[in-house]
């Protein structure tokens, strides 16, 4: 199996197909859309500010900092299809895919405002067929949790979804359900439980439990001030 790291869940809950045909469907149906709707999908992405973050587009001086952060099996079990062991090279063809906008539909690095340090990574994914719903997903390296960085990112990433993109009515988010701090994050973000569901995982090589949570733009709007919630 190619080494393929799009690194989110993004599978349908009960959905037990392999990756290898799912990244084939996905593939299919993005070039179906783009030939029919060309300009849905040039999406703009633009750089993202918080109280102490940058989240912006990845790029090469990333690389030693990615392959780094994100050789951990801590945050390879956790989400679909990151490789582990992660090297040096994975890293290089992340930022080089995400550039060509085969990654995601926007992928983001999460970066310190402060001293531009890269912490991670978070973007979105459409999903096929479903223009109303954007899925999202993050890591964050082992040495900045529990700093409220996710859950200040995953906000500001959620504000940019609604305020921008006025056909999305829901944001979708997947976490194992031994994922006590991701839950946490969609529980602070404002995401409610749907159910459960399956999906494959490259780094623990079969599927896993996941939890479906979803955001809707009418709870975001009453919840657009976020504070307290950090
Ligand atoms: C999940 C992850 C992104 C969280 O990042 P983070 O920056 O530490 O998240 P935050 O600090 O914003 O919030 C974490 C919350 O979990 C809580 N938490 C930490 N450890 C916990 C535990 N063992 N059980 C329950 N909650 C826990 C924190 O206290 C915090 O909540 P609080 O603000 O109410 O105190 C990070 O741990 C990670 O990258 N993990 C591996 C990859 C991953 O799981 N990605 C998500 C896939 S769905």
């Amino acid at each position: 199996m190619g080494r393929h790291h799009l690194p989110f869940f993004r599978f349908k809950p009960g959905e037990d197909l392999t990756m290898q045909r799912d990244l084939q469907r996905e593939s299919q149906s993005r070039l179906s859309r783009e030939r029919l709707r060309p300009d849905q999908q040039r999406r703009d992405c633009p750089v993202l500010l918080s109280q102490r973050l940058v989240l912006r587009a990845p790029h090469e001086d990333d690389i030693d900092a990615i392959a780094h952060l994100a050789n951990n099996e801590k945050i390879a079990t956790m989400v679909s299809r990151m490789p582990h062991p992660y090297t040096a090279t994975d890293a290089a063809n992340f930022v080089e895919r995400t550039k060509e906008g085969a990654i995601g539909n926007c992928v983001y690095a999460i970066t310190k405002a402060d001293n531009g340090a890269f912490l991670g990574c978070c973007g979105i994914e459409n999903i096929p067929y479903e223009e109303n719903i954007v899925e999202i997903g993050y890591w964050l390296g082992e040495p900045y949790w529990g700093h409220g960085y996710t859950t200040e990112a995953v906000q500001v990433l959620i504000d940019m979804i609604f305020r921008t993109r006025n056909e999305v009515d829901h944001v979708d988010a997947r976490c194992r359900v031994v994922n006590e701090r991701s839950r946490r994050v969609l529980h602070k973000c404002g995401f409610q439980f749907q159910g459960p569901g399956m999906v494959q995982s490259l780094a623990v090589g079969s599927s896993v439990s996941v939890e479906w949570y979803r955001l809707d733009r009418r709870n975001w709007m009453s919840l657009k001030s976020w504070g307290g919630q950090r």
